[in-house]
């Protein structure tokens, strides 16, 4: 499934300076992608919550170059209003890669302006949020210069296709809820290619659940996502890594459909922790979690016993630990983290986030 068409091509016509923005959120995988082949292809399925406070603003302001300039990409990158030359270089070698998916944004000249609901340097991964956002606005200027698509669901499914490309997990940031990235039987419809939203084959007491982010540490990433996924080659425990995530998924689909959140907490912690060990034992190998994340998985799995409340962690490749929960414990565990977990954060600091509903045009 390729969306190459050379045929998005402008003839003769004068483009005015046009402007389209975008609204997308980060997401939190349940199921964690690990492990890449070919052109930015998974190797095993993934499932993400789509959150709704950490998200990426981004708009283009697009025109035709001036007459007799040469085609090639023409781009000024402006991050939180300020000019940004090293994420400008980064954007101008993905739209390089994409001109056989969008031949015309070698024909524009384009002022993209983007900023984030969160601190840049907060330790959160951003590239989901900035991806998707930036490929829906592409799909938008497509929309507008050409018509192609015939359905809603036809534009979000390029959208997510294209946001793949600048980053993996960032298709399925385009879908409200819940998301599927990757070939699984458990869900019709789930490519390699694309995310697809599930949201709605699960139960009710997931489409409002909670996610809050613990800033264990707000230091640079240790080792890149692509160096990461990048060290699944040799990692001797990859072949069995790459069926249990298939067996994960369909197990936590199961757990998620009949709303059983004790099996739900129980999957989702041992994905988390997987990702991790997976990361200890590649080579050379990384420990990405710190003292302190260590000591708030105990304090929260104390305050879990003690109290029963449904409340488990996830973590990214990093320190930072999510803890998510459905909106009944809501004031019982933002009580907690105050009292308990908000002293191990950097600076005291953590997010309170929950399920959202995708990109929104803005
Ligand atoms: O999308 P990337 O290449 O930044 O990889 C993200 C990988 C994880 O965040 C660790 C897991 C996931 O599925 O989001």
């Amino acid at each position: 499934m390729e969306y190459a068409n050379p045929k998005l091509i402008l003839g003769s016509e004068i483009i005015e300076p046009t402007k389209i923005a975008w609204r997308s959120p980060s997401n939190i995988a349940l199921i964690k992608y690990w492990g890449k082949y070919g052109r930015q292809l998974p190797k095993n399925p993934s499932i993400s919550f789509t959150l709704d406070a950490a998200f990426t603003e981004t708009e283009i302001e697009y025109q035709s170059k001036a007459p007799g300039t040469a085609q090639g990409i023409d781009i000024d990158f402006f991050f939180e209003g300020q000019k940004n030359d090293a994420f400008q270089q980064k954007i101008e070698k993905f739209f390089h890669s994409i001109l056989d998916v969008f031949p015309f944004l070698g024909q524009l000249k384009m002022t993209i302006r983007s900023s984030n609901s969160f601190p840049h340097s907060a330790g959160i991964a951003s590239s989901a949020s900035a991806m998707s956002a930036l490929a829906m606005c592409l799909c938008s200027i497509e929309h507008q210069l050409f018509n192609p698509f015939e359905s809603d669901e036809a534009f979000l499914r390029k959208g997510s296709y294209v946001a793949r490309l600048g980053s993996g997990s960032a298709c399925r940031s385009i879908f409200g809820g819940l998301a599927v990235w990757g070939e699984t039987g458990e869900v019709k419809g789930a490519s390699n290619y694309y995310a697809v939203p599930v949201a709605n084959q699960v139960h009710e007491i997931f489409h409002d659940f909670h996610d809050d982010i613990l800033l264990i540490s707000k230091e640079e990433k240790e080792v890149s996502s692509r160096a990461g996924h990048g060290l699944m080659d040799e990692n001797p425990y990859a072949k069995l890594r790459y069926e249990q995530a298939g067996r994960r998924l369909h197990h936590l689909m199961q757990a998620m459909k009949m709303g059983d959140l004790e099996r739900f907490g129980s999957i989702v912690e041992n994905e988390a922790l997987t990702l991790h060990a997976l990361m200890m034992t590649s080579n050379p190998s990384y420990i990405l979690m710190k003292p302190n994340t260590l000591h708030a998985i105990e304090k929260l799995r104390r305050f879990r016993k003690e109290t029963g409340h449904p409340v488990y962690f996830t973590l990214d490749a990093g320190p930072n630990l999510h803890l998510l929960y459905p909106h009944a414990s809501v004031d019982a565990v933002q009580t907690f983290i105050k009292s308990e977990l908000a002293s191990l954060c950097e600076k005291e600091h953590w997010i309170a986030d929950q399920v959202g509903q995708g990109a929104r045009e803005i």
